[in-house]
């Protein structure tokens, strides 16, 4: 069989994982030949794309990124799209296509299913947020950067007697937040599931100077916002998918904290480093697994599906259940952390 692959949407540690793990089972196991387009959608809608060998993925399992580029393109927004993808599928004799992406490259993948074309997903995210599957690659290795961060925010925040706020990623769904500000002992953790109360987290504030600590760590989500008419947020441009480009939050809370409560307050954004670099062990074995497991599903033709975790074990799953809504954060995982707060 042909195979062409493709990493869509924000990159993710892990994805040079998943890429070597399809090459090397299906080029020594299944006698495929593996084909990765390039910068997402963009590589087949345009026909760019290179003849993947097992030379060619040597060396990338501990490399962060993708050796493949990537794209917010969205094929369903090209006049001809999924036409464009069918011709250059041909073109190419492939026989499928294996889509690596989050909520956006997966439900295009989803849609050009629907559209007859075959295709199948492995879920990727930072985000933690992808329905159908237990976990995302990306995500552990973004909540140990955030982790470290904090730690190290923690002891600079106590000796400079300050509070300091901490923006991670996290657009629709607070996991990245939550987790690392669970582990790293934050006093305040506000997600988007859970519209806040600034006067509340003032409060927490206020009350651990009453109990003689003087600093506190805040960490927010960059998509958490404030309940509706209680502090003022930016509009930003959106992207092909219509999502708004983020951020800002953080600097909005430094200055609000500091104003409430007379307290020095600073704000740091971790942003993309969250991304990059190299994938924890977790990672790299959990997008392994998901790569073998799809080269087998391509192997067997089971298109328009995708690997997922469920428990310990890999699991196929159809792609539509992945994309039909988001994964957020539970309420009772929320509660589990106020217990920590203030
Ligand atoms: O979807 C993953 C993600 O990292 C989000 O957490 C974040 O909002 C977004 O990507 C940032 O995307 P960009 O790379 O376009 O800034």
């Amino acid at each position: 069989m042909r195979i062409g692959v493709l990493t869509g949407g924000g990159d993710c540690p892990g994805l040079n994982a998943v890429i070597r793990a399809i090459v090397r089972k299906g080029v020594d196991h299944h006698g495929h030949e593996i084909f990765g387009f390039r910068d997402g959608w963009r590589g087949p809608l345009e026909g760019d794309c290179e003849q993947l060998t097992i030379e060619s993925v040597r060396g990338i399992l501990p490399r962060g990124g993708t050796i493949l580029g990537s794209s917010r393109t969205n094929p369903l927004k090209r006049e001809d799209g999924v036409e464009a993808i069918r011709r250059n599928m041909e073109s190419l004799s492939l026989d499928g296509l294996i889509a690596i992406g989050g909520e956006d490259t997966l439900g295009a993948a989803a849609k050009l299913h629907e559209a007859g074309l075959p295709v199948l997903g492995v879920p990727k995210t930072i985000d933690n947020d992808l329905a159908a599957t237990d976990l995302t690659f990306g995500f552990d290795t973004a909540v140990q950067v955030a982790t470290e961060a904090i730690d190290r925010l923690h002891t600079t925040a106590e000796s400079h007697h300050r509070n300091l706020v901490v923006e991670v990623m996290g657009r629709h769904a607070g996991w990245i937040a939550l987790w690392a500000g669970l582990a790293g002992g934050a006093d305040v953790i506000l997600v988007p599931e859970r519209p806040f109360d600034i006067e509340e987290v003032c409060k927490l504030i206020r009350r651990r100077h009453e109990r003689g600590r003087y600093f506190a760590i805040v960490v927010v989500a960059e998509g958490a916002v404030p309940i509706e008419g209680t502090m003022e947020i930016s509009d930003g441009e959106v992207d092909e998918f219509g999502h708004v480009r983020l951020g800002g939050i953080g600097q909005r809370l430094e200055r609000e904290i500091e104003r409430r409560t007379g307290f020095e307050t600073r704000a740091t954004v971790l942003g993309h480093i969250q991304r990059g670099g190299t994938p924890t062990a977790f990672d790299r074995v959990l997008a392994t697994r998901l790569g073998v497991a799809a080269i087998d599903a391509a192997s067997e033709r089971r298109w328009g599906t995708m690997p997922a975790l469920r428990g310990m074990r890999i699991e196929l799953v159809p792609l539509a259940d992945a994309v039909r809504e988001l994964r957020t954060v539970p309420i009772e995982d929320l509660e589990v952390a106020e217990v920590f707060f203030g």
